[in-house]
């Protein structure tokens, strides 16, 4: 079984996502972490992303593993959780995502991850282009203000400074990369449920999605 959910940075999608999915006992693949490792390796091999470095871009993606288990992401056979959440990877992220030949490459690996397997899956094309026919697809948003808020909390609480002005233009930068991108841009897919998480907490949009799950009688 498949569940796809996308949104917006900040919206909370990957903590709801490894909730429901240890709720559910399924596994959990973070695909935005997928990216953030090519931006890393990106930044390692002092490529900068842009649309005229392709070329070079092409070539590492060649010589680059990316693979996601047990809830963490390896690079080339290096487990790089801890390394991929600074703001400069998240840009870097939503830069290198915006690749044609990525996107196709990470897409085809999100696949072959989740054969054969109950899987949640969270990012911003799970149910309109990675898995389009998901047995349930969920759009998780908020408010800009509040995504900003969390995403500022997220960084404090990490034992980070960050200054909030930063973190919201950053996200304002991400969410008009994501949307407007020629390759499958963010975009709720016509059969997603929307979820406004604005005035609810982690517990209550599981809860939500819980319901709405269990009430399919899919489970
Ligand atoms: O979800 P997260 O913020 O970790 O994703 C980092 C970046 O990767 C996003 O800003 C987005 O540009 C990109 N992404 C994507 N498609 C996905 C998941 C993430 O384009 N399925």
């Amino acid at each position: 079984m498949i569940i796809a959910i996308d949104g917006p940075s900040g919206a909370g999608k990957s903590t709801v996502a490894k909730l429901l999915s240890k709720k559910l006992n399924f596994e959990y693949i973070d695909t935005g972490a997928m990216y953030r490792a090519l931006a890393l390796k990106a930044r390692m091999c002092r490529i900068e992303v842009c649309a005229e470095n392709e070329g070079e871009i092409d070539k590492m993606l060649k010589t680059t593993s990316v693979d996601y288990s047990n809830s963490c992401i390896y690079l080339d056979n290096v487990n790089v959780e801890s390394s991929i959440r600074a703001e400069d990877i998240s840009i870097g992220a939503s830069k290198i995502s915006a690749l044609k030949n990525v996107r196709t490459r990470m897409v085809e690996l999100q696949r072959k991850i989740a054969e054969n397997k109950d899987v949640v899956l969270d990012g911003r094309d799970i149910g309109t282009k990675v898995f389009p026919d998901a047995d349930f697809k969920f759009f998780i948003t908020a408010s800009e203000q509040t995504r900003a808020e969390r995403r500022y909390r997220q960084i404090e609480a990490s034992g980070k400074t960050a200054d909030f002005s930063n973190v919201l233009a950053d996200l304002k930068q991400r969410d008009i990369n994501d949307t407007t991108r020629e390759n499958s841009p963010l975009r709720m897919a016509e059969d997603a449920i929307l979820i406004d998480t604005t005035d609810m907490d982690i517990v209550e949009t599981v809860e939500a999605i819980s319901r709405i799950i269990g009430g399919s009688n899919v489970l």
